[in-house]
């Protein structure tokens, strides 16, 4: 489970520095989480102070109640095609910058701004570099909950070990801002994710994988011994 507490200071670095990637003009997909919520309110600040024009297009509930706060106008994802620019945070990236997200349970909406971005940038603390997808965080699988059985058992056969993500001061499972349920997979590290992630797209009731491959140009890593930012990019 993510720590949205944790490193609050590299969150506020990271996030403030990939808010001045955004331009005039430039309709940005906006995710969601604690560091994203950073990125956002330096957005606000430069809507109010610099005039900016943009239009944000946000992939949760949450983000688009932030965004209403700061007077960031947005459009809704399902009336978009193409993004100038999406940011957005993550719980693991690897040296490839692959990605797992949906800490949050928004990767099935941060998934697809994405694929409509022309450009993606993450931003993270460090303490979200990995070796290897899934060391620390588990994968999170979007599925329907009528298919509830029948993917846990799926999951299982393919050597993962799949728990329903459950509320926090709410009783039962979360439930998606898609109206659906979060299974968040442990695998052991001698299974190939890629192939999993392909397995999964074929099985019915799935909705999405938080695993994000070959998706991010750009990842933004807030460093605790320099408080700076490193930037690490696709060649
Ligand atoms: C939301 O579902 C996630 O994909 C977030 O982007 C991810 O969990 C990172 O969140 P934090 O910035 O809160 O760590």
């Amino acid at each position: 489970m993510k720590n949205t507490d944790a490193n609050k200071e590299l969150k506020q670095l990271v996030g403030k520095a990939a808010a001045a990637e955004v331009q005039d003009g430039m309709v940005c997909g906006l995710g969601t989480g604690s560091t994203v919520v950073f990125m956002v309110e330096e957005l606000g600040r430069r809507v109010k102070e610099e005039n900016l024009k943009i239009v944000g297009v946000p992939t949760s509930f949450q983000t688009k109640l932030l965004c209403s706060q700061l007077n960031i106008p947005t459009m809704e994802i399902q009336d978009c095609s193409y993004l100038d620019l999406a940011i957005d945070g993550a719980d693991e990236v690897d040296p490839e910058l692959n990605l797992i997200k949906g800490g949050g349970a928004a990767h099935t909406r941060e998934k697809i701004v994405v694929a409509m971005a022309k450009k993606f940038i993450v931003i993270v603390d460090e303490t979200k570099l990995v070796q290897r997808l899934g060391e620390k965080f588990a994968v999170p699988v979007e599925i329907i909950p009528s298919a509830l059985k029948f993917i846990t058992q799926t999951l299982i056969q393919l050597g993962g070990e799949p728990q329903l993500r459950m509320g926090v001061r709410k009783d039962g499972p979360v439930i998606t801002d898609n109206g659906q349920m979060l299974l968040d997979v442990r695998f052991p590290a001698t299974v190939n994710l890629k192939e999993i992630d392909r397995i999964l797209h074929n099985t019915p009731g799935v909705i999405e994988t938080g695993l994000f491959f070959n998706m991010a140009q750009e990842v933004l890593v807030g460093t605790a011994a320099t408080q700076q930012v490193t930037r690490l990019s696709k060649n």
